[in-house]
């Protein structure tokens, strides 16, 4: 969220008191340093936060204003991506592997309102439990059934969102079971429009890929969120791996497209850039 007069920062500190009384969350220039970013006329140029502005400075204001960076900059990447799909006159459904709260699934959900969009599903593909226990937790976050949000809670984060509540189908389960053939024969030949994989892990990535090919039409766009997200070294190279191993065996080619912070990159399908490599 940017806060961009008073009376919507007021509103802000409102509800976070509201939600955590006497918990100071952020110091209000310190958030506008590391997110607005300000440029200086003199030396250097850039408004850089100093020991003053460090004085509030916590755990909860540093997730604050990582988590406004992040979000921004992902919902900045749907306005782009689902622009780049109208003005192509792409469509199709709305396909997420990776729901939790809902964050980038909501995204979506504003940006196919704002197109109106109307021949559209949106596709929940999630154990609905949290993380699966790969037998490696590679980063401390990352451990067995973190990042749960069941069903229920996901309904009502959706239903507080209030678009598209009767296109939204969820699909519960882990990925290896749950992503299968009759699953996949369910769709009835839909294609998607655009495909978020937010799955953390190389092997749920894996798993991922085998289920997508019949769903990608030429100007698919396919969102990894993870590319450099738990680049540790037992990640197995993590979800770029598995698009890597994805793209050799598709009959698509990918086209790299949106750079999204440091951590995601999107690709366009394509049936017709480079089409002697297929
Ligand atoms: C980082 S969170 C997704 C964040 C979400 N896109 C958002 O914007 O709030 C990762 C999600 O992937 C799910 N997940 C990861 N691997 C999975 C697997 N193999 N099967 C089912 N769900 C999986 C977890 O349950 C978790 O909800």
């Amino acid at each position: 969220m940017i806060i961009t007069s008073k009376s919507c920062r007021d509103k802000l500190y409102g509800r976070m008191f509201f939600f955590k009384k006497n918990t100071i969350m952020t110091n209000e220039n310190l958030q506008r340093m590391m997110v607005q970013l300000s440029a200086l006329d003199k030396e250097p140029y850039v408004e850089l936060p100093n020991y003053d502005n460090f004085k509030n400075h916590s755990k909860e204001s540093e997730v604050l204003i990582n988590q406004n960076r992040r979000q921004l900059e992902k919902f900045k990447f749907f306005i782009n991506s689902f622009d780049f799909l109208n003005d192509s006159q792409i469509y199709g459904d709305y396909l997420e592997f990776g729901i939790h709260k809902a964050r980038t699934f909501k995204m979506a959900l504003s940006c196919a309102k704002f197109y109106n969009i109307n021949d559209i599903s949106f596709h929940a593909f999630d154990s609905f439990e949290g993380l699966p226990d790969f037998g490696d937790t590679l980063i401390k976050q990352w451990s067995p059934n973190e990042l749960c949000t069941t069903v229920d809670k996901f309904m009502s984060l959706i239903k507080d969102h209030g678009l598209y509540l009767d296109k939204i189908n969820c699909h519960k389960g882990f990925y290896k079971d749950s992503l299968n053939n009759e699953l996949k024969a369910s769709f009835q030949n839909r294609k998607a429009m655009m495909i978020t994989v937010d799955c953390d892990f190389y092997y749920s990535a894996v798993s991922v890929f085998e289920f997508i090919e019949p769903f990608l039409q030429h100007g698919t766009v396919i969102y990894l969120d993870d590319v450099f997200a738990g680049f540790t070294k037992s990640s197995m190279g993590g979800t770029l791996q598995a698009f890597r191993e994805f793209e050799d065996k598709s009959s698509f080619n990918f086209i790299p497209h949106q750079h999204i912070g440091w951590w995601g990159r999107s690709f366009i399908a394509s049936k017709l850039v480079n089409p002697s490599n297929k």
